[in-house]
């Protein structure tokens, strides 16, 4: 007998632990998932931030400070978890951070950092958190672990974000690695691959949101709705049937943007609004492609920044100057 359809997104009686659920992404996440019934723990490293963040979900909300950067923060945040939990039925891996530098002077630490929090964390973290993971799984209830990976994991970026790219690719196969084997004690572990939320993380998005949102083909930024709707789908009954699987949340921009830049019109047959903005007949004409032809095109493209053409101007190139380091940290660190 199928469940009923409210029934297949609550979360009503589990226990959920955030990484990173102080601000941003996790923040939606966690919000989501208290409105949907669990007791959620947000772990991040500012203390204060958790607790203020807890506090404003309410009393199904708990802090718990830790700082992931390394596999002693994990272990500690295991610790505290099980002196108050018995089991977990929701793990989010979703604490992170980028790290943007030119080719030529990248550097260790922000490799290192980078590798670190959003690659090895997550590992070490599920690993610590197992045992409590098993004690929630159930063949008819699986237990959860969501990773929080990125669409700059599945293909290119404009930016000069060497290790976050990578880590993130790492992060979506670790998924699969791990979820292969956690499958055996019923714990199913996901990944969501976002696109453009507004953080500070991605002060781009937050900061110039117009821009960025014409190069993405829904023609928006991500909104906690839809961030919360896919780790509830997740989490829930709802998405019991998915292992080791990345689920894109981008708004189109990995699947349904046109290799040769976002275009607003395609040429094809004439339809009322394409009409109304080329002033044509209905009949059915092939209509011309709208974007910049030529000598026009070249023009353009050579003012653009990092020389791409103008419809890929929201995502920058990183700036070039070898000296502005506070540049740099502004436009890519997440801390
Ligand atoms: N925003 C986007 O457009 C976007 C797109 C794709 C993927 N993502 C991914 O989504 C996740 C969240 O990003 P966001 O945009 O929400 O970033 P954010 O606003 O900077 O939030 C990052 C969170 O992680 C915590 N954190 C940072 N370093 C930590 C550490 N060492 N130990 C424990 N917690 C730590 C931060 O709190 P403290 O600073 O207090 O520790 C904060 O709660 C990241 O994995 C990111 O890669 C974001």
């Amino acid at each position: 007998m199928m469940t009923e359809p409210r029934q297949l997104f609550s979360l009503e009686g589990r226990v959920a632990l955030v990484t990173g659920g102080s601000r941003g992404i996790g923040q939606m996440i966690a919000a989501g998932f208290v409105a949907q019934g669990a007791r959620v723990y947000i772990a991040a490293r500012n203390a204060q931030a958790c607790f203020d963040a807890a506090a404003a979900l309410g009393p199904a909300a708990f802090a718990l400070p830790a700082d992931l950067g390394a596999i002693k923060g994990c272990e500690q945040l295991a610790g505290d978890l099980r002196e108050r939990e018995a089991r977990l039925d929701i793990l989010v891996n979703n604490a992170g951070a980028a790290w943007g530098a030119p080719f030529a002077d990248f550097p260790e630490s922000g490799w290192d950092k980078v590798m670190n929090l959003n690659l090895k964390s997550p590992f070490f973290l599920t690993q610590k958190l197992a045992p409590l993971l098993k004690a929630a799984a159930r063949p008819e209830r699986p237990a959860k672990v969501i990773n929080i990976g990125s669409v700059d994991g599945l293909r290119l970026s404009d930016w000069e974000t060497y290790s976050y790219q990578a880590s993130k690719a790492a992060l979506h196969y670790l998924t699969r690695v791990v979820g292969a084997q956690l499958v055996l004690d019923h714990i199913h572990v996901n990944a969501i691959a976002p696109g453009a939320f507004p953080s500070k993380l991605n002060q781009a998005a937050r900061d110039d949101a117009e821009t960025m949102s014409a190069s993405i083909p829904a023609k928006r930024l991500g909104e906690a709705d839809d961030m919360a709707a896919a780790a509830i789908y997740l989490a829930a009954r709802s998405g019991d049937y998915l292992v080791g699987h990345t689920l894109v949340v981008d708004g189109g921009v990995t699947s349904a943007r046109h290799p040769g830049g976002h275009r607003t019109k395609r040429p094809g047959r004439c339809g009322a609004d394409r009409r109304a903005a080329v002033g044509q007949c209905g009949r059915g004409r092939r209509l011309r492609d709208s974007r910049p032809r030529g000598a026009t095109r070249r023009r353009a493209a050579q003012s653009a920044v990092g020389h791409q053409p103008p419809w890929h101007r929201a995502w920058p190139a990183w700036p070039r100057d070898p000296n502005s380091d506070r540049q740099r940290c502004d436009l890519a660190c997440g801390a």
